[in-house]
């Protein structure tokens, strides 16, 4: 498995699937997520509707795939991060469960290059420092799947990039 790391925007990249760091609703929202609807358009929002209707919401280190619309990536996988309260709710056992979550679906659908935003560093306030570890951490647990090809990090801003980038590299 090849883990790489990118400084730009997920919805421009193209592998099997991109992750999506939603809320609960699956409704859409800011950051990175209303970018990925925005860009994906309506096919992405008519998806999470129904899988709203027939799963409900989508808790906190769950994930759900949805068709990826107008972007160049084959679906979305949305995962819904731990909103930071401290660090004494399990938020980042609940960060580690969002990333396994999402590459055990991707499996599940033959997707086996999948890229991820920093997911919790936004608007959910986890300390990003903190999440990078985290992160690397549970995909390291995928260390030596016979199928999974690549995990690529794409870090928006530069903060994160400048992390990962100590921690990767
Ligand atoms: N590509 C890659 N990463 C992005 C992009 C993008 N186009 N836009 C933003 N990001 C980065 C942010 O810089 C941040 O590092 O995604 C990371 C996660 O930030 P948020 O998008 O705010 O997500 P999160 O902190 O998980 O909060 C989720 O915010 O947008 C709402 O609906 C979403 O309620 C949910 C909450």
């Amino acid at each position: 498995m090849k883990i790489s790391l990118i400084k730009g925007d997920i919805t421009e990249i193209e592998v099997d699937a991109i992750v999506n760091a939603a809320n609960s609703s699956l409704m859409g929202g800011g950051g990175v997520d209303g970018a990925i609807h925005r860009k994906g358009g309506p096919q992405i929002l008519d998806d999470c509707m129904e899988i709203r209707q027939t799963c409900g919401e989508c808790p906190p280190g769950q994930a759900v795939i949805t068709r990826a619309g107008d972007l160049p990536a084959q679906k979305v996988i949305h995962t819904v991060g731990p909103i930071w309260q401290g660090g004494q709710l399990n938020e980042a056992e609940t960060l580690a469960n969002c990333y396994q979550n999402a590459i055990r679906l991707a499996l599940e659908h033959g997707l086996y290059r999948i890229a991820f935003p920093n997911i919790s560093t936004g608007v959910y306030r986890f300390p990003k420092k903190k999440a990078a570890v985290i992160a690397i951490e549970a995909v390291n647990e995928f260390e030596g799947h016979p199928d999974l090809e690549e995990v690529i990090f794409v870090c928006f801003d530069e903060e994160n990039y400048g992390l990962y980038k100590e921690l990767l590299l």
